[in-house]
């Protein structure tokens, strides 16, 4: 039978404990289109796409694959059906090679081992030609950059030849020059009738490449629209029921002390000579591109991998800081960019995740105070607009944007003096991103030093007291707020 629609949605609802993820949903989504989801953080996007995928079974609902309804019991059913799926949390098996992570589990329905590593490698290294990216297929998952990892994941997900392929936020890693790689690789597909879902906060990447753009509310499908007949502000309208800036700017604070500064500190291989200092009441956004050893330089500041030589000061005293410990000792803290790989524990509570670092707050006697904690975690919970059902449900059942968020109620609940956040705003929707970005400038005005690693151009513009701009390594200068403009920027953070 042929149709229009590769793909037909009847009354799917998904229910969870305490949650109703999915409410009744009705979609459908043409052959050959780009096909956006939109929503704010926890409207169900990544639950519906792991129903179509086979990792959920619908409570209720049916589903039509090019016409036919269809039942599938786990992924391979999908994959075998011609579904394909880049998951919003990246789950590379660090150990392995690249080549072994892309044919991960397909040895058996291909029909032979892969005895004949050369041959896989060889494999892998096509594939990964053929879409432009340029990692070795025998190097280790665990040596890539997070960038690296995610294109990684594309190519996995395209080497299963699918008629849909589902991206769930498939740039939150990788910047410029990755997106544009990812984007032509979704309009060669595009060009063979693949038809790709794809789920994005990123306004931008919305209107650049959709066809077709469908919101989700609170488990609920709000309506689709071709991406033509819709504007950004229309758009936000429609997902949050009010209208939002989509970068808040800093408020002025008083800029006191300087609170850390750090003077030629070197890591051999990453980046070489970076002194800068931070106030108090000061923002100060640190850019430049993926591999400009942005991250790298707040590591070793964080002491997670302490740094070859130079100096870091803090009040002005030269301190020693070997491990996150010293650092959490001399308030500090620090927001990864990655929660998965290194902010959250998963299979810990939503609880637990935002007391781990003030633990010694709440302890008295080795007992924890439990409702003193449990009251602050509840305030961060409404402050920060965490969608979740209790305290104690794991991380893991917390939808991508509420784990970031409750990763920064850690911090923010730990009180450090210097707060350093990598990439603070990674997935979260564009309601709660106003909403930190003014926190991140109450802050400010109660005298916290803010360092900001943004890939967000907007955003960095926007909340940047100052801007450190590095290139391989290397800073290249430093802007004020006054004269920083995005052409100015990017002109330093590429040559
Ligand atoms: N396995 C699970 N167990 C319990 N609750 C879950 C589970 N998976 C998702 N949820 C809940 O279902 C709701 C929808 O989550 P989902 O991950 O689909 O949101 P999302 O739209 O993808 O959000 P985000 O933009 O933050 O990724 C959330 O409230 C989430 O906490
Ligand atoms: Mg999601």
């Amino acid at each position: 039978m042929d149709t229009e629609y590769i793909l037909e949605l009847e009354g799917v609802t998904k229910e969870f404990p305490g949650v109703k993820a999915l409410d009744n949903i009705h979609l459908k989504v043409r052959k050959g289109t780009v096909h956006a989801l939109m929503g704010e953080n926890g409207a169900g996007k990544s639950t519906l796409m792991k129903i179509i995928f086979g990792i959920y079974t619908p409570d209720r609902g049916v589903i039509r694959f090019k016409g036919n309804p269809i039942k599938l019991h786990g992924s391979k059913d999908a994959i075998r059906l011609g579904i394909s799926m880049i998951h919003q949390e990246l789950s590379p098996v660090p150990h392995m090679t690249v080549a072994e992570n892309i044919f991960l589990g397909r040895e058996s329905t291909k029909g032979f081992g892969w005895i004949n590593r050369k041959k896989m490698d060889q494999e892998a290294g096509e594939w990964l030609q053929s879409l432009n990216i340029n990692i070795d297929p025998r190097t280790k998952m665990i040596d890539l950059s997070i960038a690296n990892m995610q294109m990684v994941e594309i190519a996995t997900a395209v080497s299963h030849h699918a008629d849909l392929l589902i991206m769930d936020e498939p740039t939150s890693a990788i910047t410029d020059k990755e997106v544009e790689r990812l984007f032509a690789i979704i309009d060669s597909l595009k060009k063979k009738g693949v038809t790709i879902i794809y789920i994005s906060h990123k306004m931008d990447e919305i209107f650049k490449i959709s066809d077709d753009i469908t919101v989700f509310r609170d488990g609920q499908c709000i309506g689709t629209k071709a991406a033509a007949d819709l504007t950004q502000d229309t758009l936000i309208q429609m997902m949050v029921g009010r209208e939002i800036k989509q970068v808040f700017h800093k408020e002025p604070a008083d800029i006191g002390e300087v609170a850390l500064s750090v003077r030629n500190l070197t890591r051999n291989g990453k980046f070489r000579d970076v002194s800068f200092e931070v106030r108090k009441g000061e923002i100060l956004g640190i850019a430049g591109l993926m591999g400009s050893g942005r991250t790298e330089i707040i590591e070793s500041i964080f002491g997670i991998v302490p740094a070859d030589a130079g100096e870091i000061y803090i009040k002005g005293r030269k301190v020693t800081i070997k491990s996150p410990q010293d650092a959490i000792r001399y308030k500090m803290g620090l927001l990864t960019e990655d929660r998965k790989i290194t902010g959250a524990f998963l299979p810990l509570s939503v609880k637990d995740n935002m007391i781990i670092s003030s633990i010694d707050d709440f302890t008295v006697k080795g007992y924890i105070k439990g409702k003193l904690a449990n009251d602050m975690c509840r305030a961060f919970v409404e402050r920060l607009n965490i969608k979740t059902p209790s305290l104690n449900q794991t991380m893991l059942n917390l939808s991508g944007g509420n784990q970031q968020k409750v990763l920064l109620g850690r911090w923010l609940m730990n009180n450090p003096d210097i707060l350093i956040l990598d990439e603070p705003t990674r997935g979260i929707d564009v309601g709660a991103k106003a909403e930190i970005h003014k926190l991140m400038s109450r802050l400010a005005q109660t005298g916290k030093a803010i360092i900001m690693i943004s890939s967000e151009l907007p955003e960095v513009l926007g909340m940047s007291d100052r801007i450190l701009v590095m290139h391989e390594g290397v800073p290249k200068g430093e802007l004020e707020r006054e004269k920083a403009s995005q052409e100015r920027l990017m002109e330093l953070a590429y040559s």
